[in-house]
């Protein structure tokens, strides 16, 4: 299955989300509690694009507003970007999760997954015709990108596709790292990622 039939004619931001409220493309409806369609400014110079919702986004309905959005904030506001500049948004607009006691446990959505949900992103993109898109983690950056796509070895660098593409780490594998020194790293990483899109936009 695929989101495509559910794009409305001439797409404007608040139609999509109208639409993708009720989407059903794939199974994972059945398990979020309601679609995180993407927010923020509606023609912004920069787009990011994380993974997928986690357990506060999911409760909130909106991207990026529980752990990993607020080091993503601080690691923006320390490149110099000011989110309520920029559109945010996910490759996969459900929360996939498995239970582990009381909590909810963060599931890699897979291929199937962000195939179905590719047409949410893809019109977003065109609505918002941003100068730059970010991939935030291996699961954007594979989906904007291809499969063959690795962070690890071409993280940083502008890819010219149309849209124009950076891809960097997700903010979750910062607050992963086992140590405060490996955190360190991995957020002054994203932070001069960050700022290599940042001058993108500005030129
Ligand atoms: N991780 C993501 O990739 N997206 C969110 O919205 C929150 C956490």
């Amino acid at each position: 299955m695929s989101a495509a039939p559910l794009i409305p004619p001439k797409p404007s931001l608040t139609s999509l989300r109208e639409a993708a409220r009720g989407c059903t493309a794939c199974h994972l409806y059945e398990l979020g509690t309601q679609t995180v369609f993407g927010e923020g400014r509606a023609h912004a110079d920069l787009m990011l694009v994380g993974e997928q919702p986690g357990d506060r986004e999911d409760v909130e309905g909106r991207p990026f507003v529980g752990p990993a959005g607020h080091l993503l904030d601080k690691a923006l506001a320390d490149a110099g970007i000011t989110r309520a500049k920029v559109y945010l948004t996910n490759a996969v607009k459900h929360f996939k999760w498995k239970p582990a006691g009381k909590r909810r446990i963060h599931v890699r959505p897979d291929a199937y997954e962000v195939r179905a949900c590719r047409p949410w992103l893809d019109a977003e993109i065109a609505v918002v015709r941003p100068r730059l898109v970010v991939a935030l983690g291996a699961t954007a950056a594979q989906a904007l990108l291809g499969n063959d796509f690795r962070v690890t070895k071409d993280r940083g660098r502008v890819f010219d596709l149309p849209p124009r593409i950076l891809a960097t780490v997700h903010p979750s594998s910062v607050l992963r790292a086992r140590t405060d020194e490996e955190r360190a790293v991995a957020f002054d990483g994203l932070v001069a990622d960050l700022r290599v899109a940042a001058r993108e936009i500005a030129e």
